[in-house]
């Protein structure tokens, strides 16, 4: 069997068969999904090269001409830039000449880019500039006649934002950011509500494949049962009034809790009992970390937000922060969190969101459980020979579970876009 640009063929490197999709479709996803090096590297040019939008910084982090920050889309080095004129260019961060890293560090700030390596260099734009000693020396050495400089730039990439988030896309052809978004721009928009301000980063390293962090945000079920800190304390609780948006096509998921609203019920009371993350013994001597301000004033607690393949937005209390996923090899992640607030926070403000990096931050009370639930999954299933993810919470279709949170509907609506990326 040959391996054609419209199907992907998945060979298991024990039988040497071709791999084969569980008949139910999307609700399973086979273990070999997230332990085939082959299938990783056909996933960066079907998914993260292919037509989607990735997130690739804030604009508040490139905020005059000049400045730039180095990131990666899938395994691929990216630089966003500010050009002279204001405009935001996204490029891919390899030399026309050969190949070598142009910007190496995470910002800085610069009139051209120049590579180290021989000393061509870019404009903000991409375009190729200058190569050092393109004319030879004496008569002797130097480029062809033919060299055309314009052929021989940065990959320049589409570039779209939204309220202060930068997007970049390696596809001529998805359409524009807005109607790829679609119903999940909302979840955006309320957010996003003002010009920002950065507070800090940190990178975490997972170790497990991507798509077991991409699931997670997705997972609305598991949050209070794997959270200790969301039951116990009533910051989100599956008892509260909550809710799930997806975009048309399944790509993009919000969901959102409002605290305080709690609706007493007999089954509910018949579960809880029985979470280790609803723990009525449990208090806290300083809870001034659960402190929360309704600062956009509709009473939701947490929205969480995650956009296909890589993005998460997340307002928790009054934490906001992105978290941007990247893959680094089959079984490793780097999920790197942006914590950030709004310019005219004041200091109050300002320490409250940081106070909360301690619960929902990478190591925080909430969010540490994450990433330890996804490198257990990677172990348990590591040998990606045989078996498969369930999921069938709120029921087998794409729209089955509709908005309720007990509900894996993002999750099947992941794997069917996934296996329609992948050919598979
Ligand atoms: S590899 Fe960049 S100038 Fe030679
Ligand atoms: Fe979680």
């Amino acid at each position: 069997m040959s391996c054609t640009p419209e199907h992907t063929i998945s060979m298991s490197r024990l039988t040497g068969q071709p791999r084969v999709w569980p008949d139910e479709g999307y609700t399973r996803a086979p273990y070999w999904a997230y332990t085939d090096p082959d299938l990783y590297i056909q996933e960066q040019s079907r998914i993260f090269r292919g037509p989607v939008w990735n997130y690739v910084g804030l604009e508040v982090e490139v905020p005059e001409p000049g400045h730039y920050k180095t990131t990666f889309i899938g395994d691929t080095p990216v630089v966003l830039t500010r050009a002279q004129d204001g405009s935001l260019h996204a490029l891919v961060n390899r030399c026309a000449h050969r190949g070598n890293l142009v910007c190496r560090e995470p910002f800085g700030s610069a009139k051209r880019l120049t590579c180290v390596y021989h000393a061509w260099s870019f404009t903000l734009e991409g375009d190729l500039s200058h190569a050092a000693f393109s004319q030879g020396l004496r008569g002797e050495g130097g480029l062809p006649k033919d060299f055309d400089k314009t052929q021989h730039g940065l990959r320049k990439l589409r570039v779209e934002t939204l309220c202060g988030l930068v997007f970049a896309t390696f596809s001529e052809e998805v359409e524009s950011l807005e109607s790829w978004l679609g119903e999940v721009a909302t979840g955006i928009r309320r957010v996003l509500t003002r010009p920002l301000k950065v507070l800090g980063y940190d990178t975490q390293r997972i170790h497990a494949n991507w798509k077991t962090y991409h699931e997670n945000p997705r997972d609305s079920y598991h949050a209070n049962i794997l959270h200790t800190f969301y039951g116990t304390f009533g910051l989100s609780r599956m008892s509260q009034e909550s809710g799930m948006v997806l975009d048309q096509a399944g790509r993009h998921v919000y969901f959102y809790t409002k605290a305080g609203t709690e609706k007493k019920s007999a089954d509910y009371d018949k579960t809880a009992s029985d979470l280790r993350s609803h723990n009525d013994q449990l208090t806290l001597e300083d809870p001034s970390i659960l402190a929360w301000k309704d600062e956009i004033g509709d009473g939701v607690s947490v929205q969480i937000l995650n956009t296909c393949p890589s993005f998460v937005l997340h307002q928790i209390a009054n934490s906001l922060a992105t978290r941007q996923l990247i893959p680094r090899g089959v079984d490793q992640s780097d999920l790197v969190w942006t914590y950030f607030g709004f310019a005219d926070d004041d200091e109050k403000m300002t320490r409250l969101r940081l106070t909360q990096v301690n619960l929902v931050g990478s190591a925080g009370m909430v969010s540490v459980e994450d990433a330890a639930v996804c490198e257990m999954m990677q172990r348990a299933f590591a040998d990606g020979e045989e078996g498969a993810s369930f999921i069938e919470m709120g029921g087998k279709t794409l729209e089955s579970g509709g908005s309720s949170k007990l509900s894996e509907r993002a999750i099947r609506n992941f794997w069917h876009n996934y296996r329609h990326y992948m050919g598979l």
